[in-house]
């Protein structure tokens, strides 16, 4: 008698079987279709499948043809393989722990706004390795509605790339060059939606039955099953997550922008679709991708839709197509959401890398309040994640910056979550009396008060005040700040990512106000053109560019020199001083203690170790003992041996 579904879910040993007699059964259709990669395919299945039948069935059990699209789904798979280039298989028989070690560094860039076009970036690939980057993030760069695409986060075609940009060929040759010079190129997998104008969008607008379920057409009754839990996400452009089809009168579901339409993951088809699309990314040489907007990507009537269990078991799904067909490939999850959340997603079967959101907002937090408790208590708590997997730190993005800290932390420190976000969009938008930022409001919603802050590093710790007002001690201040943020994320563990351009301490481009496509989504303000005379000050340390960029050097190469930074565990650890932030790393009986002033007042702390330590970074000895900080200062502490 066969299995019932619910069976095949609790018995493992049924699944298998199950998978088994599923593989005998395609294996006829599935060996011509993966030409000379037949011995990996059928390997990879019969290790594998089980993990992809149960996922497959979880999501896609009730429906009648449920089958049917594993069928194709594995037919896809086997094609993909055969197309996969020489290089990329030889990538997938190595080992994929290269983010924990300690001389990765990621950066992330606009083609167009860092070097033009496919063949600029070529140009720039000297730059990247003289950085230290061997990680690329490559920001949307496929057709897109013009002039307004969200910045590109609205795909009309993900095989299609911006004709100004160069061709998809010349990308594909662009990723390979890249991974010869030793940097692992990353691209977007725009899967929560597609632009209106994708041929898929045209077609169920059009009124195709079959596209017109590839997304949520629905009924102002449906809508309205759904809509009182949502949050929104761009209020200032749009109330609601609904947009109203002309032609049909019908809703459409638009998290984003109305022109960013969400794609319905509960028809097993747009799986599938989007499986092709995902593999034949990673066969154009992409080494991880990014799943943008992934909390949203299932939705359910009476739930805010975001972050729901069905979310990430059709992420896990896609991890497991992507380890029968791409094994190379690594997922980073992109979940700007709380905390407890963003850390569902990190798991070696679902995201291996995650955007660090809460220590970028909490680094930030820290440096207005001058204090360290938030970001202690808040990291004791979430900082720990499977050993397999990595963050990836960052301090500013092409986004704007979210107050995603978890509240109940916020209320035990005796801090009003709500009154303390207030502050920060206020201290961060140089609104509040003494601030020493620059940044934009984003997105401020009339109804709940919430907003976010835009903004370039340099601007937002304080250069662009400084310059301004021609204080040079405010402009030291400023510099200090970059540089004690730079070294946490070089340092808690982790992979650094640095946004191109902030490097160099570019400041914020108040341009984009003057054009109409740009003007209601200040994110543009963070998103500046990287010009070669700009490049060129990198190497002037008399420079401000060059002084920020020197600095950050010098971080870089005192991490290179040291293994704990890298595989070491991280615990962070209370100081006892309100102003510092203190961690220590340690791998194999080495280690390291980070100490970090985030005043600009000298600060004490008592080594209770007895010995000496070297500052790293300084080459200074320190006695255990009481120790003094000086304003702004970083020590990264090792123990001298006696
Ligand atoms: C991500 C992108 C952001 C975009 C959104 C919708 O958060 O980083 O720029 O607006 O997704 O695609
Ligand atoms: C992201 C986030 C949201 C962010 C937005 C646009 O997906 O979830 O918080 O502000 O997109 O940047």
């Amino acid at each position: 008698m066969q299995a019932t579904t619910a069976q095949l879910l609790e018995q493992p040993v049924l699944l298998q079987q199950e998978s088994q007699t599923l593989l005998k059964r395609f294996s006829q259709q599935l060996k011509p279709l993966a030409k000379q990669r037949w011995p990996e395919l059928y390997t990879r299945l019969s290790t594998q499948l089980p993990a992809l039948l149960r996922l497959y069935l979880s999501l896609y059990a009730e429906r009648y043809d449920c089958y049917y699209h594993l069928e194709q789904l594995l037919k896809s798979l086997a094609k993909s393989l055969a197309n996969r280039p020489d290089y990329l298989c030889q990538l997938d028989q190595q080992p994929q722990d290269w983010h924990k070690q300690n001389n990765q560094l990621g950066g992330a860039c606009y083609v167009d706004l860092f070097a033009g076009d496919f063949e600029g970036l070529k140009q720039r690939i000297p730059y990247l390795k003289q950085t230290g980057i061997n990680y690329l993030h490559l920001m949307p760069l496929f057709k897109a509605p013009e002039p307004n695409s969200d910045g590109g986060y609205a795909v009309s075609d993900y095989r299609t790339t911006m004709p100004s940009l160069g061709s998809m060929q010349q990308l594909a040759e662009l990723m390979a060059e890249l991974h010869q010079q030793g940097i692992r190129p990353v691209l977007d997998f725009v899967f929560n939606h597609t632009s209106d104008e994708h041929s898929w969008a045209q077609k169920a607008q059009k009124g195709d039955p079959d596209y017109r379920d590839f997304y949520f057409f629905l009924t102002e009754a449906e809508r309205d099953r759904y809509a009182p839990s949502l949050r929104e996400i761009f209020p200032e452009i749009r109330r609601g997550c609904f947009t109203q089809d002309p032609a049909s009168g019908l809703w459409i579901w638009t998290t984003f922008n109305s022109f960013q339409w969400d794609l319905n993951y509960a028809n097993p088809a747009v799986f599938n679709a989007m499986a092709e699309e995902m593999l034949f990314l990673a066969n154009q040489g992409a080494a991880v991708l990014r799943l943008d907007a992934l909390a949203f990507v299932w939705k359910e009537a009476g739930s805010n839709c975001e972050n729901l269990p069905k979310a990430h078991l059709l992420i896990q799904a896609f991890n497991a197509v992507a380890r029968i067909a791409a094994p190379a490939l690594q997922f980073k999850s992109e979940a700007i959401v709380h905390p407890d959340e963003v850390v569902k997603y990190i798991a070696p079967t679902e995201c291996q890398l995650s955007y660090n959101p809460l220590l970028m907002a909490l680094l930030w937090n820290s440096l207005a309040t001058r204090k360290t408790r938030l970001l202690t208590e808040s990291l004791k708590r979430r900082f720990a994640i499977d050993p397999h997997c990595s963050w990836v730190n960052y301090i500013r993005c092409h986004d704007d910056i979210g107050w995603t800290f978890d509240d109940n932390v916020a209320w035990q420190l005796g801090i009003n979550p709500e009154h303390h976000r207030h502050f920060l969009n206020q201290f961060y938008t140089g609104q509040f009396p003494g601030s020493f930022a620059t940044g934009v409001p984003f997105q401020q919603n009339p109804v709940t008060g919430d907003c976010r802050v835009a903004g370039m590093l340099a601007s937002l710790a304080g250069v662009e005040q400084a310059q301004l007002q021609q204080k040079p001690q405010h402009l030291e201040h400023a510099l200090a700040r970059i540089y004690l943020l730079n070294s946490v994320i070089l340092s808690i563990g982790g992979l650094p990512l640095l946004y191109m351009g902030d490097e160099l301490g570019l400041l914020n481009d108040y341009s984009f106000s003057q054009d109409p496509a740009k003007k209601d989504d200040s994110r543009w303000v963070n998103r500046v053109k990287v010009t070669e005379t700009q490049l060129v000050q990198a190497k002037k340390p008399a420079s401000l560019s060059g002084k920020i960029y020197q600095q950050l050097q010098q971080l870089l190469s005192c991490r290179n020199r040291l293994a704990v930074l890298g595989q070491g565990s991280t615990e962070i650890l209370d100081s006892g001083n309100p102003h510092l932030f203190c961690y220590q790393r340690e791998l194999a009986g080495d280690k390291l203690l980070a100490l970090v002033n985030f005043s600009e007042q000298t600060q004490h702390l008592l080594l209770p170790a007895t010995g000496s330590y070297t500052d790293e970074l300084s080459g200074q000895r320190y006695q255990a003992g009481t120790i003094q900080l000086a304003p702004y200062q970083v020590l990264w502490l090792t123990p001298v041996s006696s």
